[in-house]
């Protein structure tokens, strides 16, 4: 009989051993921490949704690496790519009983299936952080703190990551300024602008109706550094509007302490369709990774989705390009297994090991023990290895009554005594 090939991992997956699973939730457990410091609400939905959800509303891109399949029941049905639609149904289904504004937040399972490389899977997590019901631009000063705070939680220093800042809204005006079609099919275009050089970039604003003249009017206006630079070179109300917006935001993020975090990059765009006025990545410093985050305004994806015109912003921060990072910065701990207690037995008593066990997890500690009846040497070499702090035996000679012998394995003292001994040994 021919062996049976082991299963593989998909491409592009991971598996979370114990190991790891210990810094995703790490990692989880500092976005859920900074979400809820910033009184972010938790969400969810569904891993899956009706593939129309996503067509034409979120962009080209995103759509092409799309896992979707008919479903029994002849749905067209996808795995999310993002969250945002998914957040947009969720508005648009209970419309105005929500109290608006509103903060949410989520860390969803995504699928996208992209060339796996390095910072890129197809299964990832992306902690979602939005703001839904007001067009105030301090609901982007909110997320950028957020940001910061969460990257400076994460032990990165000021300078190792920055905040680009770009706006659609400006970025429209000036193409109207120079008279450029439609600024929807010019976008996609120039997300890519860095990503594909000069002639393919080129070739692209061509493809998309720009003529020579205006694509190096273009390429000059994104290369902008700083808003005075921006200021010469727009004219329109609408540009000085967009431009005053930008200015507050930088303004009230530096009186907030954040000054160091955001800068001015007009050569960010973002690929999906539906940012309509701010928008933000953010880079490692030298930006030698890919993307930690992305975000922006989506003012009108409510209303592209059949529901009311609401306002929101809002950002993705995977885990992968994060986690990179922060291994590269020596910032990812090892956390090891930890347990309270121990229960072990010196006569191999496997009945009381577990009632004292049932009855120390209901006075809520954690507790492990042996699965057999093994020497003590094991049992204290498995008490060591699972972390614990405290061993208890339940059969100690010098137990009191209703009382056990125990040690405590972090300084290896003996002693005896009630459960109110143990638990204020475990605090010692
Ligand atoms: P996005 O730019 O597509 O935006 O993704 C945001 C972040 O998710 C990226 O910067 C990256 O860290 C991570 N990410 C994206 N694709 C992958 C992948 N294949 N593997 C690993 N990480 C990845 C959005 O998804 C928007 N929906 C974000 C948003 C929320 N905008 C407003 N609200």
């Amino acid at each position: 009989m021919s062996k049976v090939q082991p299963p593989q991992l998909p491409k592009g997956t991971r598996d979370f051993y114990p190991e790891q699973e210990r810094i995703q939730n790490y990692i989880f457990d500092t976005w859920r921490s900074v979400a809820e410091s910033f009184a972010y609400e938790a969400y969810e939905g569904p891993m899956f949704e009706h593939l129309e959800l996503y067509t034409g509303k979120s962009g080209e891109e995103i759509v092409s690496q799309l896992y979707n399949f008919t479903d029994k029941g002849d749905r067209e049905i996808a795995l999310r790519p993002e969250m945002t639609p998914t957040l947009a149904r969720l508005v648009i289904q209970r419309g105005r009983e929500l109290k608006k504004p509103f903060k949410w937040f989520s860390m969803p399972r995504l699928f996208r299936y992209e060339k796996a490389q390095k910072g890129r899977l197809r299964e990832f997590f992306q902690l979602n952080m939005d703001i839904i019901g007001t067009e105030s631009i301090y609901a982007e000063v909110d997320l950028l703190a957020a940001i910061s705070t969460m990257l400076r939680k994460f032990g990165l220093k000021d300078g190792e990551f920055l905040i680009g800042v770009s706006s659609r809204k400006l970025l429209a005006t000036y193409l109207d300024e120079i008279g450029a079609p439609n600024p929807g099919q010019v976008y996609p275009a120039l997300d890519r602008r860095l990503k594909i050089g000069p002639e393919a970039f080129a070739k692209a604003l061509a493809d998309a109706g720009l003529t020579e003249e205006q694509s190096a009017k273009l390429d000059a206006f994104m290369s902008c550094k700083s808003l005075e630079e921006v200021r010469n070179a727009v004219h329109s109300e609408a540009a000085t509007a967009a431009l005053a917006e930008i200015e507050e935001l930088f303004s009230t993020l530096a009186a907030a302490g954040f000054g160091e975090c955001v800068a001015l990059d007009l050569s960010i765009v973002r690929g999906l369709a539906y940012y309509t006025g701010i928008v933000f990545e953010v880079f490692d410093k030298g930006k030698s990774m890919r993307a930690i985050a992305g975000g922006g305004r989506y003012d009108s994806l409510t209303e592209k989705l059949g529901g009311e015109r609401t306002p929101g912003v809002g950002f993705g921060m995977g885990d992968v390009v994060l986690a990179d990072l922060l291994k590269e910065h020596g910032l990812l701990p090892d956390p090891k297994q930890t347990v309270d207690i121990y229960v072990a037995t010196f006569g191999g008593d496997m009945q009381k090991v577990f009632l004292t066990a049932t009855s120390l997890r209901a006075q809520g500690f954690t507790v492990s023990h042996a699965l057999a009846k093994t020497k003590l040497g094991k049992q204290l070499e498995q008490a060591n290895y699972q972390g614990a702090k405290v061993v208890v035996y339940v059969d100690g000679e010098k137990a009191p009554e209703g009382g056990f012998e125990f040690k405590d394995l972090r300084d290896g003292t003996m002693h005896a005594g009630v459960v109110a001994d143990i638990a204020a040994q475990l605090k010692a």
